[in-house]
């Protein structure tokens, strides 16, 4: 790697620019700078005006997805050297198919709207147990990717059905409804199924598998979609499952 590296940052303001073009900054990085690095030191030492997000440093916020070389990720996890080409140039846009605020941060109204719409919070039984619910580890395991989620938004702007329709649900929402869905504490699976296999919902995936490549926690929504076609079509008899399930879920687990 050369001792300086060339960052290509996409540029836009929407008061004064008619369409987005390119700065190019010169630094010197270290072996240990990350892309986050490198944007915070263009930004001190070279044009202040520069915007992203950012907020934890350590993958876990989900403030600072971007998109480095044409993929999207977390900058704040990504090696600078990582992502430098051989001629020693990074390139860095905002998340792609969503409104531009201005330089490298982008509007996520649409995402928070999916994530709102599948009503991302237990819906609990009426006699909740004085302790805890019972819930086997197989039942932990099935759960544990959604869970594992931050919401960084990079599954949700690499997938090409939002590009052309922002009121498809998305990966990242779906992600969520899998997770309350197969929650063997949540009642209400199959209200929830319905709603995800309308129009806008599990079907208009086309399994383009781009949210999987762009996930940088290695999660799999497209699987978690498949599961919930699966289970929308026997929705009654699922929900079904699920009362039985909780006739037992105070109980201790027999192992
Ligand atoms: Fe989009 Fe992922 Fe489906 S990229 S089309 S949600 S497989």
């Amino acid at each position: 790697m050369s001792t300086k590296t060339t960052i290509r940052i996409q540029r836009f303001n929407p008061d004064k620019d008619k369409k987005p073009y390119f700065d190019e900054f010169v630094i010197e990085p270290t072996p240990d700078t990350t892309v986050l690095d490198a944007l915070h030191m263009v930004k001190a030492d070279q044009d202040g005006s520069v915007t992203f997000r950012r907020s934890c440093r350590h993958a876990i916020c989900g403030s600072c997805a971007m998109n480095v070389n044409g993929s999207n990720m977390l900058v704040c996890k990504t090696p600078l050297r990582s992502v430098t080409d051989k001629k020693g140039v990074v390139t860095i846009r905002p998340l792609p198919y969503l409104p531009i605020i201005k330089d490298l941060v982008v509007d996520r109204s649409s995402f928070w709207k999916q994530y709102q719409r599948v009503k991302p919070w237990l819906i609990a039984p009426d006699d909740v147990p004085e302790q805890e619910f019972r819930v086997s580890p197989e039942e932990v395991k099935a759960l544990n990717d959604a869970e594992t989620c931050i919401m960084c938004g990079a599954c949700y702007s690499s997938c090409q059905v939002i590009a052309m329709n922002k009121e498809y649900i998305g990966p990242h929402a779906l992600l969520k409804a899998f997770l309350r869905v197969l929650d063997p504490r949540d009642t209400a699976p199959a209200e929830r199924l319905a709603d995800l296999a309308g129009y806008d919902g599990v079907y208009r995936c086309h399994t383009i598998f781009n949210c999987i490549d762009a996930c940088p926690k290695g999660l799999n929504p497209t699987q978690a979609i498949e599961t919930l076609r699966k289970l929308a079509q026997r929705r009654l008899a699922f929900e079904e499952e699920r009362k039985a399930r909780q006739q037992t879920i105070k109980e201790p687990i027999s192992v």
